[in-house]
């Protein structure tokens, strides 16, 4: 029976996420109970809500308790199985955890094919719940019009990079926020934004005042906090301001920056809209089936970040909190 080397929670992050909140440890791998299967996780992807998953809860409201295994989205294969709906072989995406084996019922799982003209990692992040995200927050809130002025941020990202190139398609005119010249060069010369802010070296306000005379029609919000506020300020009539995600206010616990600039809403008759996109599960298929059509066309671009091994989970995690990661960070768990 082979080892799992898996991570658990040692203590909580007090703001910035540290190695030490973190141990590794091993174990004899389980055998699979009646109606279990055992899994070998062969990717995980690394998301920025992981942050909230350690304090706070974020949407679970429950915490990871000390000691516990921790939580991750991955994507795992079935080496053993006494489960009749599940068969050796068969890829299964789900709460997999960081670790190299796991055991489930089944329970929050979906059976995943890979399509043959992707990589079978596509499955985490634009034919996974990141491209069902960038896919939902656009039809169904961001409604985009052509000649919309679109900003998005951290659009150099998993979410972001398919909003920004979803809006293109749509003849918005995008204006990408991200955290370094590198990621604001991919997000011109590749991605076609119009015009791409770094928010890390430029002044927030000034550029987007610049970068739309008209003012934002749609605000795609991964970050909250300042430039949420920033985009509040500049909103043109009638704009939808759509809640993702707020990966700027993760570390802050339940001490958030409030937007002043929240009033324009009723200056510009606007609305500002939050979602989650697993309450579109049931239309995953339709997304994930127009976005492999334009990955498969060319129309539509992603990058990966690969980090190999379960012991770099950690530093991946850390990676997506600082904008060290250029693209969906995973981690590549099985080495075949
Ligand atoms: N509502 C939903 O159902 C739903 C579903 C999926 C994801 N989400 C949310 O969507 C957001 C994006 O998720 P993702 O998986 O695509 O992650 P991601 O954008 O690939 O990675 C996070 C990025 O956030 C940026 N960032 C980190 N700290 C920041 C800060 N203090 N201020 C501004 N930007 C910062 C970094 O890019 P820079 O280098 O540009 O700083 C980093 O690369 C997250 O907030 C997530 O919680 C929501």
């Amino acid at each position: 029976m082979s080892q799992n080397d898996h991570w658990t929670v040692a203590s909580r992050p007090e703001a910035e996420v540290q190695p030490g909140n973190f141990t590794m440890e091993t174990e004899e791998t389980a055998s699979p109970a009646d109606g279990e299967f055992l899994a070998e996780v062969r990717w995980l992807v690394v998301t920025p809500p992981l942050r909230m998953a350690l304090t706070s809860g974020g949407i679970s409201r429950r915490p990871i308790p000390i000691g516990a295994k921790m939580r991750s989205t991955g994507l795992g294969r079935v080496v053993e199985s006494r489960n009749p709906d599940y068969a050796v072989g068969d890829l299964v995406i789900g709460e997999l955890g960081w670790q190299q084996f796991t055991i489930s019922k089944g329970t929050g799982m979906r059976k995943v094919r890979p399509r043959l003209d992707l990589p079978e990692s596509s499955l985490l992040h634009v034919l996974g719940a990141g491209g069902a995200t960038a896919y939902f927050g656009m039809c169904e809130y961001a409604r985009p019009r052509i000649g919309d002025t679109l900003v998005v941020s951290a659009a150099a990202g998993n979410v972001g990079s398919l909003v920004c190139q979803l809006g293109r398609l749509q003849g918005c005119r995008v204006v990408g926020i991200a955290g370094s010249a590198e990621k604001c060069q991919w997000l011109t010369k590749e991605l076609g934004c119009a015009e791409a802010i770094n928010y890390k070296a430029d002044n927030v306000p000034e550029r987007l005042q610049q970068a739309c005379p008209r003012g934002i029609d749609i605000y795609f919000d991964n970050v909250g906090g300042e430039i949420l506020d920033a985009c509040l300020g500049l909103i043109a009539q009638g704009a939808r301001v759509v809640l993702c995600g707020g990966t700027s206010q993760y570390n802050h616990d339940l001490d958030w920056y409030g937007p002043k600039n929240y009033f324009n809403l009723v200056y510009k008759q606007a609305e500002m809209t939050g979602f989650y996109v697993f309450n579109f599960s049931n239309r995953f298929e339709e997304a994930h089936s127009r976005l492999a059509n334009l990955v498969a066309s060319g129309e539509l671009k992603y990058a990966e970040d690969v980090l190999e091994g379960i012991e770099r989970a950690p530093e991946a995690l850390i990676r997506v909190l600082t904008g060290a990661n250029f693209g969906t960070q995973l981690v590549k768990v099985a080495t075949h």
